[in-house]
């Protein structure tokens, strides 16, 4: 049984994911941590979940205060690569794999003890010019993605407790997302994408899906919905959900809302995450609006905390360590 969980949520951390729609990150001053108070993760577990995570990207890897609570496991017993796994890094030119900015965040989150969701094999943004500048057939682009799983999947194979397999497949009204994936393959690229996912991961790696704007039940959440009962039917592999979660203070769901949308899915039987979450704030804050900020996190991760299959929470937010550290 979960119990509910009080948590001082501390958001540090991380890189944006879609340059542009991150204006005016503001954070409070950091709190003084009660002397001996547990960590987030500690907490997380002893609530019944398997994690409380972090992002981490690689420009933050030289602040040593910043590593030195994000590689704490007791603090954060999951991290992601904010972008260190992201196509136009890992594979940079055709068939040329580069695994370095991977490795920083996935080595020091072993050496750590902390768990990893890994981020991410098809996304229609972070890809390098020679994809999407190439002049490519159904046949030829699904060979390039079926080549890039195999080896990201094989190189970290065993090491992550999740994949992000398709990110950010969706428009808002529920229709697939115009890109390079859907023009030149089609709607099938996102189950070819679990299909290569499925076979060339570790067995018993969960496959996400992942997106933004799920978390409430709406158009997309309910395309997403019907994309899992699709695949369940087909007997294509999926595994869980990841509601990305990135929210603005005064336009974020409500914790009804995001119980209702998880429910769209652990309904089916898959699992679900809150895998990006933060709340932004315009600047310059305010005491009402950090209060609203703080409960905002507090409902979402006990949104998390309550549904039996929601197996984590992981916060993402803009790399602020100057704001709390200098
Ligand atoms: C890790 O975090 C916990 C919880 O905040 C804290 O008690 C512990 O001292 C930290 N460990 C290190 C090495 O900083
Ligand atoms: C691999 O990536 C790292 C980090 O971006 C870069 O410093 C290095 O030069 C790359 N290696 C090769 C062989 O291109
Ligand atoms: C793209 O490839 C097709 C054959 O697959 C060829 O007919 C066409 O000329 C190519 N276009 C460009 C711009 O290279
Ligand atoms: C949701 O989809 C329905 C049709 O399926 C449409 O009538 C409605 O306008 C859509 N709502 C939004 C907010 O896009
Ligand atoms: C506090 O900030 C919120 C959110 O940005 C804003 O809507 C509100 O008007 C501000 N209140 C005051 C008193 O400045």
């Amino acid at each position: 049984m979960k119990a509910t969980l009080a948590l001082a949520l501390l958001p540090l951390i991380a890189a944006s994911p879609t340059p542009g729609t991150y204006p005016g990150f503001y954070y409070p001053p950091r709190p003084k941590p009660a002397a001996r108070a547990p960590g987030l993760g500690d907490l997380a577990k002893k609530a019944g979940l398997k994690y409380f995570g972090t992002a981490i990207d690689n420009v933050a890897l030289d602040n040593e205060k910043y590593t030195s609570i994000a590689f704490n496991r007791s603090e954060f017993n999951q991290v992601t690569a904010s972008n260190g796994q992201k196509w136009v890094h890992i594979e940079p030119k055709r068939n040329v794999f580069n695994y370095t900015l991977g490795d920083q965040i996935v080595d020091a989150s072993k050496d750590a003890g902390q768990m990893r969701r890994c981020h991410t094999f098809l996304w229609h943004n972070q890809l390098p010019d020679w994809l999407t500048t190439g002049n490519w057939t159904k046949t030829t682009l699904l060979g390039v993605l079926e080549n890039h799983i195999k080896r990201e999947a094989d190189y970290y194979y065993g090491d992550c407790y999740a994949w992000d397999v398709v990110n950010e497949a969706f428009n808002d009204d529920g229709t697939l997302r115009k890109d390079i994936w859907l023009d030149i393959i089609g709607p099938s690229y996102i189950e070819h994408a679990f299909r290569f996912a499925r076979k060339y991961t570790s067995p018993g790696t969960k496959l996400y899906y992942n997106d933004y704007g799920i978390e409430r039940v709406n158009n997309k959440s309910r395309a997403v919905q019907a994309l899992v009962k699709d695949f369940q039917t087909r007997k294509i592999p999926i595994d869980g959900v990841g509601l990305q979660a990135h929210f603005t203070v005064g336009r974020s769901p409500l914790y009804s809302d995001i119980r209702g949308a998880q429910q769209l899915f652990t309904a089916l039987g898959l699992e679900t995450a809150l895998t990006e979450l933060d709340v932004r704030l315009e600047v310059p804050g305010n005491k009402t609006a950090e209060e609203t900020q703080a409960r905002v996190y507090a409902d979402a991760t006990r949104a998390c905390v309550d549904e039996k299959r929601c197996v984590g929470v992981t916060v993402w937010g803009k790399y602020t360590c100057s704001l709390y550290f200098d």
